[in-house]
């Protein structure tokens, strides 16, 4: 931490990006999206048309509701859960309705099991290369 202090003062792009940051009130949002394995490359290619700069996708197996909404208990008979895939996006606020609604129009069939999306506040970016701050960072 201390040796890493003069160097990233004397480039002064860490100090600035922040108050960029801060001054123009760009908050974002973090979009965690579990959606079935087939639908990946295509809400790839969407995110890619939006201009998303980066993600992160991650194979998983998940439990949802066995029976869509007549069920409220998790399915016991997926054992270890349906192999999904999550998608992780950091957004800037402006972006979040497009990218939930290119995820949600993309990997929907209308069957159970389409997946789901949650979105968290996210409090701030940091690209290590440069030291952007915020929504520059992403
Ligand atoms: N409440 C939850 N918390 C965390 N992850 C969840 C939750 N619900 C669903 N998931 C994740 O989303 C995946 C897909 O869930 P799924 O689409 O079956 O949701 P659902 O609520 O059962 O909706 P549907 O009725 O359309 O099946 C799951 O495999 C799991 O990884
Ligand atoms: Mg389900």
């Amino acid at each position: 931490m201390k040796s890493l202090q003069p160097a990233i003062v004397e480039r002064g792009k860490l100090s600035r990006s922040m108050w960029a940051s801060q001054r123009k009130g760009e908050t974002m949002k973090k979009v965690q999206a579990i959606i079935r394995p087939l639908k990946l490359d295509e809400v790839k290619d969407r995110l890619n048309e939006i201009g998303i700069g980066g993600l992160t996708v991650t194979e998983i197996k998940g439990l949802g509701r066995q029976l869509g909404d007549v069920e409220p208990f998790i399915s016991a008979s997926a054992g270890g859960g349906l192999p999904k895939m999550c998608l992780e996006v950091a957004v800037e606020d402006g972006l979040l309705e497009r990218v939930v609604d290119a995820i949600m129009r993309t990997a929907r069939t209308d069957k159970v099991g389409d997946g789901k999306i949650f979105v968290f506040d996210l409090p701030d970016a940091i690209r290590v290369r440069t030291g952007e701050r915020g929504a520059d960072a992403v």
